[in-house]
């Protein structure tokens, strides 16, 4: 009787804290899941708050590179001085064709480069012999990246 009765009980207990355990284990896992989930969640929502700063540090530096070469001088983003504005420059050699658009971006860093007269007009753009290629291309990108620009009438690109 007695053995029957404990070895019953110890079928009970086994089951009793072998579920336990399981329980546990299994609420910690789900614990550990919950919280991988919100740290990840938390990394990326902080990567994406921070992703427009990066692009804006990076339109800030190009801007500052426009000016530290001279640039500023003769070219503003949105009005014509001497120079075109740089948005009307982007509206005249932006292309939705990667190819295109890489074409037009080298021949505007060689005129930026060697200077010249005759695609907005009479008015020569003096050459940048001190300024390295890749500068030009730096300040180019974002001149082509100027939005709300007007092509205008008088723009001739070169052959
Ligand atoms: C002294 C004034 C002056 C300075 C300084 C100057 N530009 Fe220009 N830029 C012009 C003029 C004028 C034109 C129009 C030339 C033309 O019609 O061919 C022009 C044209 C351009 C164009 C369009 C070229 C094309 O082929 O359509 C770009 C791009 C440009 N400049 C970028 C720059 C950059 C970058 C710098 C600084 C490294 C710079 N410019 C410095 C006067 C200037």
């Amino acid at each position: 009787m007695t053995i029957i009765y404990s070895a019953q009980t110890t079928i009970l207990s086994i089951k009793r804290y072998g579920m336990r355990a399981a329980t546990n284990y299994s609420a910690r896992l789900l614990e550990e899941n919950i919280k991988d989930f919100y740290v990840k969640k938390i990394a990326l929502f902080l990567a994406a708050g921070l992703m427009p700063l990066a692009f804006l540090s990076v339109a800030h530096a190009d801007a500052a590179l426009a000016a530290a070469k001279g640039c500023t001088a003769c070219h503003q983003v949105d009005k014509k001085i001497l120079g075109p504005a740089y948005n009307a420059v982007a509206a005249c050699y932006g292309s939705a064709d990667a190819a295109k658009l890489a074409a037009n971006k080298a021949s505007l860093v060689k005129h930026v480069k060697e200077g010249g007269a005759g695609v907005w007009g009479p008015i020569p753009m003096p050459a940048h012999p001190a300024v390295a290629n890749e500068d030009i291309g730096k300040i180019v990108d974002w001149v082509l990246a100027q939005k709300d620009g007007t092509c205008p009438k008088e723009f001739k690109p070169k052959a």
